[in-house]
C-alpha cells in the first residue's frame, strides 16, 4: 500500500512535521522528487532538525528511508545532513537507501543556477540556488550523471567532460567568481562517502516491499503550485511536485496508490518570486509572518504571507486526487478577530472559481470568518477545539469537498489532533 503526502500550496506547508507524526503507521518513507531545495522541519523534544534530502521518517526507530530516482542528489548536502543526524540517531546510515537512478547535483550545477538567475535580472525566479534547475535540465537533455554512474569505472572521465561543458556555459554567462578546485575537492570527498551508502535499484526495492505487504509513505517536497506543469509557471521548481510525481519518481505504478494526503497551511505563504493573489503587504501579513515564524528553512528568506486561497486549494486538491486533508499551523491564527479566505476570483469583471492560466489580473473575493479566542496548541482532542475554529474547518470542507482528517496546532510532534 502506498500513501502519498503532498503540499497543496507553494511549499512549506509543514510536510516534514506531518510525515514525522504519521510515520508510525508506515514501514518505509520515500522522497520522490526535488532535492536540497526542500527544507522540512521536525521538532523533536526541544531540538529542531531541518532535512533537505533525507526523508522525514529517519528519526523513527526501525523505519526505512528511501531517496528515489526522481530526486536530484547533492553528495555534499547529504554527507553534512547524515553526519548531523548520526549524532542523535546512530543507525541512521543503515536505514537509508539511495536510488541508482537519482541524478547528481554537481558543483557547477549550483554555479549555473546562480549564473542563470543573475542573467534573468528582474524576472528571476528566486531559486534556492541549490542547482535544482540545471540538474533537471541535464536530465531532460539526456546528459546528466546519476548515482549509479558513481560506481562505474569511467566515472572520473565522464565527470571531467561534464564539468568542462558546464565551464563553457559559465563562460557564456560571464560568470567566473568561484574556486572550482576547492568545490571539486569537497564534492569528491562527499561522493566517496556516498559510495559507502546503500545504493539500490529502488523500484525493485519498493515494489518487492509492497508485495510483502509493507506500507510505504511517499513524502513530497515543494508544493503543488510550484509544480513544473501545473504551478504558476515560470515561477515554479523543475520537478512534478503533485501526487503523480510519486509514481514516476519511485517507479511504483498508479494502481498501487491508496491515500493521497494533502497538506495545507491555515493561511498561505510563498518564498521566492511569482504571483500570489491573496498576499498581504500590510500589518496583518507582517503579523502572520511573525506569529508563524515564516522564514525559509533552506535559505532563511522571509516568506511572503497572505490569507488562505480556496480557489487555489480546490485546484490543488483536484490535480492531486487528494483523499484526505491535513491543516497545519492553525494555531498561528489564534489571535485574529476575523479570518479571511478567498472563495472566488474576479478577473476583469468576471467571477470564476477556477484557477486560471494567468494570475495577472486576479482580484480575490473573500469571505470573513469569525476568529477564535483560544490557544489551540494547548488542545489535544477535536472535541476540545473552540466552536469558531470548528466552523472554520467546516467552511473549508464545504468549499473543498474533502474531509480534514488531521490538524496541526504547533511545531512539536504531539501538537497534532486527529479528527476521526
Ligand atoms: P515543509 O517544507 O512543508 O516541511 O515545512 P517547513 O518545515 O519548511 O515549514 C513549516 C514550519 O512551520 C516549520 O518551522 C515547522 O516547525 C513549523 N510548523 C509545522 N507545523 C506547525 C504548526 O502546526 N504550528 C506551528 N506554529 N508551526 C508549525
Ligand atoms: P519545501 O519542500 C518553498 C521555491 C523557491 C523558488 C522556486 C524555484 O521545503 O516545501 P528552486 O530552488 O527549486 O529552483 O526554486 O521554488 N521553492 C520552495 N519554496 N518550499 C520549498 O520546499 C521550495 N523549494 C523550492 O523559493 O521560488
Ligand atoms: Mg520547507
Amino acid at each position: 500500500m502506498l500513501d502519498i503526502v503532498i503540499g497543496l500550496q507553494w511549499g512549506d506547508e509543514g510536510k516534514g512535521k506531518v510525515v514525522d507524526v504519521i510515520t508510525e503507521h508506515y514501514d518505509v518513507i520515500a522522497r520522490f522528487q526535488g532535492g536540497p531545495n526542500a527544507g522540512h522541519t521536525l521538532k523533536i523534544g526541544d531540538r529542531q532538525y531541518v532535512l533537505h534530502l533525507i526523508p522525514s521518517g529517519i528519526f523513527r526507530q526501525g523505519k526505512l528511508n528511501v531517496i528515489g530516482g526522481g530526486v536530484v542528489f547533492d553528495p555534499v548536502v547529504f554527507r553534512q545532513e547524515m553526519q548531523d543526524i548520526l549524532m542523535v540517531v546512530p543507525d541512521a546510515d543503515q536505514r537509508i537507501y539511495i536510488s541508482r537512478r537519482s541524478h547528481l547535483i554537481l558543483p557547477t550545477h549550483r554555479l549555473l543556477d546562480a549564473a542563470q538567475e543573475k542573467a534573468k535580472g528582474k524576472s528571476k525566479i528566486g531559486s534556492t540556488l541549490r542547482g535544482i534547475g540545471p540538474t533537471y535540465t541535464d536530465k531532460a537533455s539526456r546528459s546528466g550523471m546519476r548515482m549509479g554512474d558513481l560506481l562505474m569505472k569511467d566515472f572520473e572521465q565522464r565527470l571531467k567532460e561534464k564539468i568542462d561543458q558546464h565551464l563553457r556555459l559559465l563562460d557564456f554567462y560571464n560568470y567566473h567568481d568561484f574556486d572550482l578546485d576547492s568545490l571539486m575537492t569537497q564534492w569528491l570527498e562527499a561522493a566517496e562517502y556516498v559510495r559507502q551508502m546503500n545504493i539500490i535499484n529502488s523500484e525493485y526495492f519498493l515494489n518487492k516491499a509492497l508485495d510483502r505487504g509493507a506500507r510505504i509513505l511517499a513524502e513530497g517536497a515543494q508544493g503543488s503550485l510550484l509544480d513544473i506543469d501545473f504551478g504558476t509557471y515560470p515561477f515554479v521548481t523543475s520537478s512534478n511536485t503533485i501526487s503523480s510525481g510519486a509514481c514516476i519518481g519511485l517507479g511504483i505504478p498508479a494502481n498501487r496508490v491508496n491515500n493521497i494526503i494533502g497538506i495545507f497551511k491555515a493561511y498561505t505563504t510563498r518564498v521566492g518570486n511569482g504571483p500570489f493573489p491573496t498576499e498581504l503587504n500590510d500589518p496583518t501579513g507582517e503579523m502572520l509572518r511573525k506569529q508563524g515564524n515564516e522564514y525559509g528553512a533552506t535559505t532563511g528568506r522571509p516568506r511572503r504571507t497572505g490569507w488562505l486561497d480556496l480557489v487555489a486549494l480546490r485546484y490543488a486538491v483536484m490535480i492531486n486526487g487528494v483523499t484526505e486533508l491535513i491543516m497545519t499551523k492553525a494555531d498561528v491564527l489564534d489571535g485574529f478577530d476575523t479570518i479571511r479566505a478567498a472563495v472566488r476570483y474576479n478577473i476583469d469583471g468576471q467571477q470564476t472559481d477556477e484557477f486560471p492560466f494567468s494570475l495577472d489580473n486576479v482580484r480575490p473575493i473573500y469571505e470573513n470568518i469569525k476568529g477564535w479566542k483560544a490557544n489551540l496548541s494547548q488542545i489535544e482532542t477535536y472535541q476540545g477545539l473552540p466552536q469558531e475554529f470548528k466552523d472554520y474547518v467546516k467552511f473549508i470542507e464545504q468549499i473543498i469537498g474533502k474531509k480534514i482528517t488531521g490538524i496541526s496546532v504547533g511545531a512539536r510532534r504531539r501538537e497534532f489532533i486527529y479528527c476521526r
